[in-house]
């Protein structure tokens, strides 16, 4: 039987990368492709079958940062698959960053600046909103939305005979600094990106923890540093090209790889001479933290559904 796989943000950068990558790991998948432009999705499918004829691509139309997309996406993803094998919980966004030029000179003659340039710890503040939801549009971007995603999801997702697993694009920048379980949304900070990054983390052990024994497992991954849509916010291409053989010394002299466990993060990096690897990451965060976490986001969902339910009725 072909392996379903969905992912979110298929429709650039690293998401589209992927879904490149997966079709030439097996040329039979079923692809479905979770984006929120429908345009943009039909000219990634259409190029991706090109390549790929023997592939099934197909689309379901979802905007993580709207909750009503949301249900009605896994509606009918229910409706159309038995099962999702993998599911790749990519989409995000760091909206309108603005990069720290004092913190960047200062970091530049300091002993910090390998770490600076690895994570850019301190480097960018970006301006959030609020959604038509009333949360926080990073947060419900990068994490509630995938959050509510796999909640109505599980039941193509928890099956006993084989498991299934679910694949976060966290990033380096995930930092417990920025995160509060006080302020999960992170409303009152300037680092939301960090924020909900490091919630990522936290909401991928305690998936391990709460799904394991209903044979869904997760892992997160760091896709290194990508000239994409994001980063190419932040600074322009030419830029990025200047810094690259920066970052790559950064890989180079990273920590050795450990072993395999719900606590680690995948890392894609690459050498000097252009070979790709990939390497593992202990997280900075405790699983009573996860934990907690966990039950303030199911907290969070009962509150928002039950607001959406007032607002269906009143309408
Ligand atoms: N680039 C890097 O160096 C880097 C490093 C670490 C982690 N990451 C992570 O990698 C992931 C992909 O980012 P990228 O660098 O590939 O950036 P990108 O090119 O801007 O891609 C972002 C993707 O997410 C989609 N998206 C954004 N908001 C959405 C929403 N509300 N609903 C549905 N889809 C939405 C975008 O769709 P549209 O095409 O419609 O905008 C696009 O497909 C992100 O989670 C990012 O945090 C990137």
């Amino acid at each position: 039987m072909r392996k379903a796989v969905l992912v979110t943000g298929a429709s650039s950068g690293v998401g589209l990368a992927l879904c490149k990558r997966l079709l030439e790991e097996d040329h039979e998948l079923h692809l479905c492709l979770a984006c929120r432009n429908r345009s943009k999705a039909e000219a990634v499918r259409a190029a991706l079958l090109a390549s790929r004829p023997l592939a099934e691509v197909s689309i379901v139309q979802v905007d993580v940062s709207d909750l009503q997309s949301v249900f009605r996406a896994s509606r009918e993803l229910k409706q159309r698959f038995q099962r999702l094998d993998y599911v790749y919980l990519n989409a995000g966004i760091m909206p309108n960053p603005q990069l720290n030029i004092k913190a960047l000179f200062s970091g530049l003659f300091s002993r910090k600046v390998i770490h600076m340039f690895s994570t850019a710890e301190g480097l960018l503040t970006q301006e959030d909103k609020i959604t038509a939801d009333g949360l926080q549009e990073v947060f419900e971007t990068n994490v509630f939305g995938h959050f509510i995603l796999i909640q109505e999801l599980a039941p193509l997702l928890c099956h006993s005979d084989s498991p299934s697993q679910l694949i976060w694009t966290s990033s380096r920048n995930a930092r417990k600094s920025n995160f509060c379980l006080e302020d999960i949304q992170h409303s009152r900070g300037q680092e939301p990106y960090s924020s909900s990054k490091y919630a990522v983390d936290l909401l991928s052990v305690a998936v391990n923890r709460n799904f394991n024994s209903r044979g869904l497992y997760s892992s997160v991954v760091c896709p290194g540093t990508m000239v994409t849509n994001m980063t190419c916010g932040i600074l322009p291409p030419f830029v990025w090209t200047l810094l690259m053989p920066i970052i790559w010394l950064v890989w180079l002299f990273h920590q050795k790889p450990e072993s395999l466990n719900p606590l680690t993060k995948y890392l894609s990096a690459t050498t000097g001479f252009g070979s790709n690897y990939v390497m593992t990451q202990k997280m900075d965060l405790d699983e009573d933290t996860a934990e907690k976490f966990y039950q303030s986001l199911l907290e969070l969902e009962k509150h928002v559904r039950a607001t959406i339910q007032k607002r269906n009725h009143q309408s």
